[in-house]
């Protein structure tokens, strides 16, 4: 049994709780804000294998990516999830050998895996020399763990990793090229989502201090080049915006929240939401930016009752998805 406590995604009706080594939990929110857990999705059996954590929805079409990755060929299955809540077809995907995959990429056309070198060897990693090597990739895995959404132009697939570069594919010679966009790493990168699988412009990452804790949110505009010879993110170049929790406090990914459902918006008009936890206080709050702004003085601060740990992925449900669940 999974532990179902990675990620959330909402298709066809149902927020699903995931974890990448077991199959997606449907849940249901209930009324008095309680949650009810309605029992584990195989889509009609056709589900056979474990699903990632962070299947992409497809803001246009409804549709549902996902992949699962496992210790036995094939190695990588893929799978899409119509509008309709139907599974197709699986269709393997060939690696020479099982890698830890956590993510994965889409744009309009296209599905992009990234066979990593983290493998799963586990005599080797019984030896000291190479268990040390295996943290050594734990590490580089943690770095590159995260992508944000692909987006295609003229002929390229182009994705942002986290570690703050992006790469570009040409598809027509095969060539790949990649570009650094950020000083030092960032973490957790968001963007709105109805440009998931398209061309974005803002992305807002965490800021991670020397013990990888989140010390700020960043906002990049990727139509902007980055200022070369910082040691550290600063504003300026293509870095937009910082929002600095303080001393002593400490955050979660920060989900991008539009400030209405209508279209027409910008693309960073909204909101961004995480959770932030003081140390010297030992409090834990809501805090509401401005995405657009960046302001140093948040929307709204919610107190929280209880700490939320460090590291978990955060999930925004519309009070309309809420109404449609099964
Ligand atoms: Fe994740």
């Amino acid at each position: 049994m999974g532990t179902g406590n990675t990620a959330l995604v909402y298709h066809h009706g149902r927020l699903l709780a995931l974890n990448e080594g077991d199959k997606p939990y449907a849940l249901k929110v209930l009324e008095d804000g309680d949650l009810q857990t309605l029992g584990l999705m195989d889509y009609d059996k056709r589900l056979t294998h474990s699903f990632t954590a962070h299947p992409k929805v497809d803001p246009v079409t409804g549709e549902m990516f996902t992949f699962g990755y496992q210790f036995t060929a094939p190695y990588v299955t893929y799978h899409v999830v119509t509008k309709e809540g139907y599974m197709l077809d699986p269709v393997p995907i060939t690696i020479s050998e099982p890698v830890m995959m956590h993510d994965f990429a889409i744009t309009e056309n296209y599905a992009i895996f990234m066979d990593l070198p983290l493998y799963f060897r586990p005599k080797p990693m019984l030896g000291r020399t190479v268990l040390k090597l295996f943290f050594t990739l734990v590490d580089y895995q943690t770095l590159i763990l995260r992508w944000l959404q692909g987006l295609s132009e003229k002929g390229w697939a182009t994705i942002e990793m986290n570690c703050g570069y992006e790469i570009r594919f040409n598809l027509n010679t095969g060539e790949a090229s990649q570009k650094k966009l950020s000083e030092s790493a960032v973490d957790f990168p968001r963007i709105n989502e109805k440009y998931i699988g398209r061309k974005q412009r803002f992305v807002y990452a965490t800021r991670l201090d020397s013990l990888a804790k989140v010390e700020g949110i960043v906002k990049f505009d990727l139509q902007l080049e980055p200022e070369v010879g910082k040691e550290q993110i600063e504003v300026g170049g293509n870095v937009k915006g910082i929002f600095q929790f303080g001393h002593g406090r400490y955050g979660s990914e920060a989900i991008f929240v539009p400030r209405e459902s209508d279209v027409g918006l910008e693309e960073d008009d909204g909101y961004l939401i995480c959770f932030v936890h003081d140390e010297n206080t030992r409090k834990s709050e809501v805090n509401v930016i401005d995405a657009k702004t960046m302001s140093s003085e948040p929307v709204a601060v919610v107190p929280l009752p209880a700490r939320v740990p460090y590291g978990f992925h955060a999930f925004f449900v519309t009070e309309e998805q809420l109404k449609y669940q099964v």
